[in-house]
Formats: C-alpha cells, structure tokens, sequence
C-alpha cells in the first residue's frame, strides 16, 4: 500500500483529494493522468490484466480506474461483481456482463469515471435500483457500469422540510428512515425500486394526487456533467436543465443526489380485492375508473391501481382493484366504487405504512424472469377500457400456456390534481396539462421463462398497443404520451411528449452536453436524439 501512495503521488492523482474541495476534475487532467498511467504499464512499473499489450477502451478505463479508486472497481468472477449483478430485477439486465462494475462512494469518483470513458472511448451504463426492464438500460456488455449503489444518503433538513437523497437508494431505504419521523417523499411503490430511474422518469407514488410525481418534488438535482464539473440543478439555477430533468431520463448527466420535498404523513389504508374475471366486473371496475378521474377533485387521498392479469394456475383471468387512501381511514366514498362489487376470491383491505406496503408489492412482483413493460396513455372514457382489455385477452389468450407467462394489464388514472402539479416550478417535460383533461395510464407487464417464446410475447405486447392505440384514436380517445418508466425500447418516449417539448429537450442536451456524451457513450436506455 505504501507502494501506491507513492504511484499516487508520482502520477498526481492525489490530486484527485484536492480536487474533491474544489469539486472539480477536468478532461486534461484526466488525460495526462491516463497517459502516465500507460507509461507505468509500459515500463514495467506496474502490472496489468492483460499481460501481453497496453489496455485500450475499457480495459483501459477499468484498469485506469481500479488503480486511482482502489476497492471502488470490480471484475467479472468476483464476490463483489457477481452480487452487483444480482441486484437487477429483469432476468434481461442481469445477463449483461460489463468489463467491469465501479460503484462510486462519492460524486468526485462519477466525474473521475464520465471523464475517463470519454478519454478511453468507452461505453458506458448507469444503475441506480436496477428496475430498468430491458438489457442495456442499466448495464452494459463489455462496457462500464456505474453502479450507484454506494451514493445512499438519506439526511432530513432540520425544519423536516426536505429530504436529501443519494440517487443509489432503493425507495425503501428512504422511508425506513422517514416513517418512523412521521414524514414522507413522492418515490416508488415497491420497496426494492432505485431513487435514480423512477425519479428522472417521471415517478408515481402513493401520494401523487395530493403532490404530483417524483420529478415534480425535487428542490435540487446534484448533477455530474458531461465535463466532469459537479453542480447544483435547481429552477433558480439552471431553469432549462432543471425542466428537462424532470422527465429527461439518462440524457442530461448522472444525478448524484435528489433533494426532495418532504411532508407529513402517517398510516394509510390500503390493499386489493380480487376476483375472477367477467364482463360484468370488469365493466363495473372500469368505469370506477372512469368516476374516479371526474371525482378526484373531491378528495386526492384516494388512488386506484386496476389490474387483469391471465392467471396459469386458475387456467382463468383475474382482475384486482389495488386501492390505496393516503390516511388510515376505511372505505372512503371516493374509492367505494372499487370495494362494491361482489364476489372478491380475495381482500387484503386493511390500514397500513408505506414501508410494509411497498415490501408487500415487491414480494407480488418477483425479479428474475425475462420481463417486457409497455405503455400507452388515452383520454378518460368509460368504454374504451373494456375494449382494451378484449384486445388484450385476444392477444394473450393464444399464447397462455407459454411456460411461467403472467400477462398483466394495469390501468391508473393520471386525475387532474396529479396534473395540476406537473407546472410547478416551470413545469416538467411531459407534455401533459390540466387541458387535456383527467387521462388513463395503461401498462402492459408481461413475465415469461424461456428465450423460445420471447417473440411471442413481444409480439403480443407489441400488437396490443398497437391496436389500443388505433381503437383510441377511432373513437377520439388518443393521447401521445408515452410514460418512459413503463415503456419498452421499441417505444418513441420523448416524440410523445410533444414537439415543442423534444425540441427544449434537444436544445438543453446540445448546451450542456456539445458532444453527446450521455447520447453516444452511454447506448442504453432512451434517447433524445
Ligand atoms: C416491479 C416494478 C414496479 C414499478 N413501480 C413503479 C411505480 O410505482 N411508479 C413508477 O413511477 N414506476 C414504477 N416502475 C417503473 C420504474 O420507475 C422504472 O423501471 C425505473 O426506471 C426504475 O428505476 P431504477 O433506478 O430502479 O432503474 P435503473 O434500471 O437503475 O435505471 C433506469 C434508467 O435510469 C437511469 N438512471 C438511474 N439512476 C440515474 C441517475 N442517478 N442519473 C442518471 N441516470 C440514472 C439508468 O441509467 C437507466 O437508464 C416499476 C417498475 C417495476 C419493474
Ligand atoms: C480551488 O480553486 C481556486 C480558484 O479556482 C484556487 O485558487 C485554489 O487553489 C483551488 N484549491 C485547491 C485546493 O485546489
Ligand atoms: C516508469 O514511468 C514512470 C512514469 O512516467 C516514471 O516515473 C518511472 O520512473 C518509470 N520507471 C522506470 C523503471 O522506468
Ligand atoms: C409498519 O408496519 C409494519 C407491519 O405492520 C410494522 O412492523 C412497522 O413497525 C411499521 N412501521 C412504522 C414506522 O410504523
Ligand atoms: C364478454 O365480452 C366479450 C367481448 O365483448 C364477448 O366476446 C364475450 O362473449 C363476453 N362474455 C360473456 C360470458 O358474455
Ligand atoms: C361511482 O359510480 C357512479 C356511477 O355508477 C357515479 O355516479 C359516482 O359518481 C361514482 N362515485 C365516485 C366516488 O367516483
Ligand atoms: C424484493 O424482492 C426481491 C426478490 O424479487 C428480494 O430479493 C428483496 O429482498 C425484496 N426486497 C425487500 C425490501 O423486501
Ligand atoms: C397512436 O396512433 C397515432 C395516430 O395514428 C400515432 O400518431 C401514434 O404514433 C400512435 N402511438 C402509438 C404508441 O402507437
């Protein structure tokens, strides 16, 4: 160890130290860096991974960063790699095998690594929770993977007004620490999801009737930039930036920490009522939905997740009104219309904590299959919805016995108080306004064992979009918002979110990012460009 100190000192990157109070890192500094790096290898002074010649890309990188932070960076067969890469929730991701895996302990350590891929040229992937659905979201075959894991902070402000969090928090993490305080954030509804790719998505919770979503509750994004500098994203500081944040996905820098407005919030009363599936019931919970969106005004406690789902061991569908009231009061009127009708085969309706709730939806939603989300959003109607679920059933039902399928098809309804928050401070990048009235989020989430059949689902999934969409847009129902944390690669999230609105998108990444480095260097994920 004493060895290294001195190559530490030797090659400047104690500087890295010294750098850290002035939060800054450059590419020159990085490069030269690099180059007495290689030069070391070169002449023997230190041994590589590859024992005949020079690493390149991100071997290069890998090796480079290994050496400046050590302990930070690890190898495939490693203890450390290996548990890395179990952390994905889709059997998708967690087959992809990057070079390595380096899991910064501080937002220095992100500007060291986005500096040294744009010397190395090479690509790169970025993991907060893991969610991301599809391979290359939040991993990378045979590049680098920045795993967030270690950036998981969660500090309360002394008026427990705000809450500051490192974006390597899973959702549970954050109120494990703010429930017993009484308080809450806007974040995830199941316990095992990353603060990093729900947030910068858009972000539903529990609670999004009374604040709006994830992204429209952050005060301050910590930003590592595509020039390694480390800023402070707030409306008052980069308006521009800070909109298209909210909603902007992996486009417009790694965030390193989200300062997030905190509120009072206690028990809640919450839990789903299940029943076989017939026209009648699913008529009578559709057009809940429907009411639902006309009455929230009335009381934006309530909220309602409607499933149908093909269920194997029944050899039948199910469907299941997934109802939640943010206070610990039973059966209010404005969610009476999901816990009417009759012959439920299961209820779970009790009062309950966010922490025990979101635990409960991570044990329904189990990781490791392969796993394909789709979305799709319409206007608020009482008809459209039964024939998406006919749609779906006649997509789904050829395919049924495909070995472990579970076919889901989710309704939410996006009210017009969750709208009226998204003009906060500038507005978020969604494309969405109190205007186009009251709207019906739909999601596809099918999981499924066997590559054999993945073109199968794909294309069940595929056609039922395809088809809803058409029948919306016969009827006058259509909307072109695409929600990004339930959409597949295939889908255009950001064409969706209006023209005006990819075009600022567009307009910030070429100001702040001239030569797209989160656009081409980091492949995964959705794209502006
Ligand atoms: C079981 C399940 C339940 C879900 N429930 C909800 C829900 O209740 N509400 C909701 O809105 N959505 C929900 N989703 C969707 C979820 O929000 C998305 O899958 C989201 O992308 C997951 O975030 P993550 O950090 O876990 O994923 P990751 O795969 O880690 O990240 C997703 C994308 O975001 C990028 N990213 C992550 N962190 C950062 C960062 N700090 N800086 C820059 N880029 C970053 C990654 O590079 C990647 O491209 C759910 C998904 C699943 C699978
Ligand atoms: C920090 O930056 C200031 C101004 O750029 C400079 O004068 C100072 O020497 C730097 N401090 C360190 C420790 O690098
Ligand atoms: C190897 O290169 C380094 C960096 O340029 C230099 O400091 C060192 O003296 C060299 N060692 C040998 C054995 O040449
Ligand atoms: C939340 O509920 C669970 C299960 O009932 C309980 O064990 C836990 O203590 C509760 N947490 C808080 C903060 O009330
Ligand atoms: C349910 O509705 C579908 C679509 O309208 C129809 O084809 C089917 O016959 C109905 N089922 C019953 C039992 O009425
Ligand atoms: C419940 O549904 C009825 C129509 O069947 C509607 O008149 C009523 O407003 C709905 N109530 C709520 C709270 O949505
Ligand atoms: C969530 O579920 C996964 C299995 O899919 C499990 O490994 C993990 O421990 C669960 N998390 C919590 C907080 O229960
Ligand atoms: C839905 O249809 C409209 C109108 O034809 C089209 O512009 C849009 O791209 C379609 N959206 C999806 C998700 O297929």
């Amino acid at each position: 160890m004493g060895n290294f100190r001195h190559l530490l000192l030797l090659l400047g990157l104690f500087g890295l130290e010294v750098a850290a109070q002035n939060e800054t890192l450059t590419i020159a500094a990085v490069t030269s860096q690099i180059d007495e790096f290689l030069k070391l290898i070169q002449n023997g002074s230190l041994a590589t991974r590859e024992a005949s010649s020079l690493p390149t890309g991100c071997s290069l990188a890998c090796s480079f960063i290994n050496f400046a932070l050590p302990g930070q960076v690890s190898f495939p067969d490693s203890i450390t790699y290996e548990y890395q890469e179990s952390r994905y929730w889709s059997y998708f991701q967690s087959t992809d095998t990057p070079t390595c895996r380096f899991a910064p302990v501080n937002p220095l350590g992100v500007s060291l690594a986005v500096l040294t891929v744009q010397v190395t040229q090479c690509e790169f992937a970025v993991k907060s929770g893991g969610h991301g659905m599809f391979s290359g979201a939040s991993n990378i075959d045979g590049g680098l993977t920045i795993d967030l894991l270690e950036l998981n902070e969660v500090i309360i402000s002394a008026d427990q007004t705000q809450t500051s969090v490192g974006s390597g928090n899973r959702w549970v993490d954050v109120y494990d620490v703010l429930e017993p305080k009484g308080l809450s954030v806007i974040g995830g509804r199941v316990a095992d999801i990353g603060v990093g790719g729900l947030t910068l998505g858009g972000g539903m919770s529990f609670f999004s009737g009374r604040y709006g979503w994830a992204c429209d509750n952050v005060n301050t994004y910590e930003v590592v930039f595509a020039d390694g500098s480390i800023r402070e994203v707030s409306y008052s500081t980069y308006p521009d930036l800070y909109f298209a944040l909210r909603g902007g996905g992996n486009n417009f820098g790694i965030v390193t920490r989200f300062d997030l407005a905190t509120f009072p919030q206690g028990d809640l009363w919450a839990g789903s009522q299940t029943y076989f599936y017939t026209n009648e019931t699913a008529a009578a919970l559709n057009d809940a939905v429907y009411w639902l969106n006309i009455n929230a005004p009335s009381d934006p406690y309530g909220q309602v997740i409607l499933a149908y789902a093909y269920v194997q061991s029944f050899g039948a569908w199910a469907l299941s009104a997934e109802v939640q009231y943010g206070k610990p009061e039973a059966y209010p009127p404005i969610l009476s219309n999901f816990t009417k009708p009759p012959g439920a085969i299961a209820s779970t309706l009790a009062v309950t904590n966010l922490t025990a709730l979101t635990i409960s939806f991570n044990n329904s939603n189990p990781g490791g299959f392969r796993e394909t989300y789709w979305t799709l959003t319409v206007k608020n109607s009482p008809t459209i919805l039964n024939d998406i679920v006919n749609i779906f059933q006649e997509e789904i039902n050829p395919i049924n016995t495909v070995e472990n399928l579970l076919p889901a098809l989710v309704f939410q309804p996006i009210t017009e108080d969750i709208i009226s928050h998204f003009s906060k401070n500038g507005g978020n990048a969604l494309g969405i306004t109190t205007a186009d009235g009251p709207l019906i989020l739909i999601n596809i989430a099918i999981s499924w064992s066997l590559a054999t059949d993945d073109a199968a689902v794909f294309a069940a999934a595929g056609n039922t979009i395809a088809r809803a969409n058409a029948t919306a847009y016969a009827q006058g129902l259509g909307f072109p918002f695409i929600y990004q944390n339930y959409a597949a690669l295939q889908q255009n999230v950001f064409e969706g979110y209006g023209a005006a609105n990819l075009a600022k998108l567009r307009a910030v990444s070429e100001k702040y990012d001239p030569l797209g480095v989160w656009q081409k260097l980091q492949p995964g994920y959705f794209k502006v460009f």
